[in-house]
């Protein structure tokens, strides 16, 4: 049997990425956003398999438009509609193969819940995708990264506040009724730390992140500039911040075992939903960053989510100019 084992570029977590590149894609989607017609049809002819194991509201639908707006193909596939989905039907490798011969990229969205919340599971999966096709493969989010968004907010970051240099930035957890995926904070966490930026990273004890991930970002800081601390007191990392960055995710302690983390969770419920107060420790231009979605009232206030610091909205449109950007990157010959 022949091996197809790809030599693309992936794009599967910013890490793997150099800063170079990284700033082209930035400089490439504000470019995007302000000449939008100067690259309609760039990609004429080419085709992007949208791969969901799990659903999605801006990853699917910004990178639909913006395969649209370059002339490609996009086309939309539920995992329950692939041989994958039935367990033991069909192979990665096959899979992976297979599709890399009708596309030019595949996307991938896998979260803990797709593989029975095996830790890193989903990212295996992305990586064996990856080693299989013959074309880029591009992370939807798995379940330890989501790389469009941190390009997004790093996008959003210095669109709102000029650089990233010299700027503060909370990554604060916050009361979900269920655990979910530790891929954005893992992506925030280390986008915000190659990016040269301080970082206080804030959540109740025992959801701390994973050891491999706060090495990679004390690591950046080495190489990037900054810091990084983290903290259990939302007062004094909130202090004096440039960019507030709310997001829930689930303890790695208790990873696949909602029901023993419940109890804990619920303790959080009140002092960990993001209140206008909690703005308030920060610098009056603060914004307030969420990927979305956000269930408002439980995660952070409506007061918060409307108000004056809030650039949710700005944040989320901006993943259409990234997702472009990267196809344009990745696929322009
Ligand atoms: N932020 C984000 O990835 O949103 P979706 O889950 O709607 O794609």
């Amino acid at each position: 049997m022949s091996s197809e084992k790809g030599t693309q570029k992936s794009f599967i977590s910013t890490q793997d990425w150099d800063k170079e590149e990284l700033d082209k894609l930035l400089s490439l989607a504000r470019d995007m956003k302000l000449n939008s017609k100067k690259y309609q049809n760039a990609l004429d002819g080419k085709s992007i398999c949208m791969f969901f194991y799990n659903p999605s509201t801006r990853t699917r639908n910004s990178t639909q438009v913006a395969a649209y707006q370059l002339g490609m193909l996009p086309t939309f596939n539920s995992i329950k509609d692939s041989w994958i989905g039935y367990k033991g039907s069909e192979s990665i490798k096959d899979t992976a193969i297979v599709l890399a011969r009708y596309y030019d990229a595949i996307g991938i969205r896998i979260f803990p819940n797709a593989v029975d919340w095996k830790y890193k599971e989903g990212n295996r999966i992305m990586r064996e995708f990856s080693k299989w096709a013959s074309v880029p493969i591009i992370n939807f989010e798995d379940d330890q990264f989501h790389p469009l968004q941190a390009l997004t907010d790093i996008f959003t970051i210095q669109e709102k506040k000029k650089e990233t240099k010299g700027k503060k930035i909370v990554i604060s957890w916050a009361y979900h009724p269920k655990p979910l995926p530790v891929s954005v904070p893992n992506s925030i966490l280390l986008a915000s730390t190659k990016y040269g930026m301080d970082v206080s990273l804030v959540h109740p004890k025992n959801y701390e992140l994973d050891d491999e991930i706060m090495n990679l970002a004390r690591e950046n800081v080495k190489n990037c500039g900054g810091s990084v601390s983290v903290s259990n007191d939302i007062e004094e990392a909130y202090n004096d911040a440039d960019v507030v960055y709310v997001k829930s995710w689930g303890s790695l302690e208790h990873y696949g075992n909602a029901k023993d983390e419940k109890r804990m969770r619920l303790t959080y419920r009140d002092s960990w939903r993001i209140k206008d107060e909690h703005l308030d420790y920060t610098k009056k231009d603060s914004i307030f960053m969420h990927c979305l979605p956000i269930r408002r009232n439980i995660v952070a206030d409506d007061s918060v989510v409307d108000g004056k610091h809030s650039v949710v909205y700005d944040q989320a449109e901006n993943r259409l100019y990234t997702a472009k950007a990267l196809l344009y990157y990745l696929l322009k010959d």
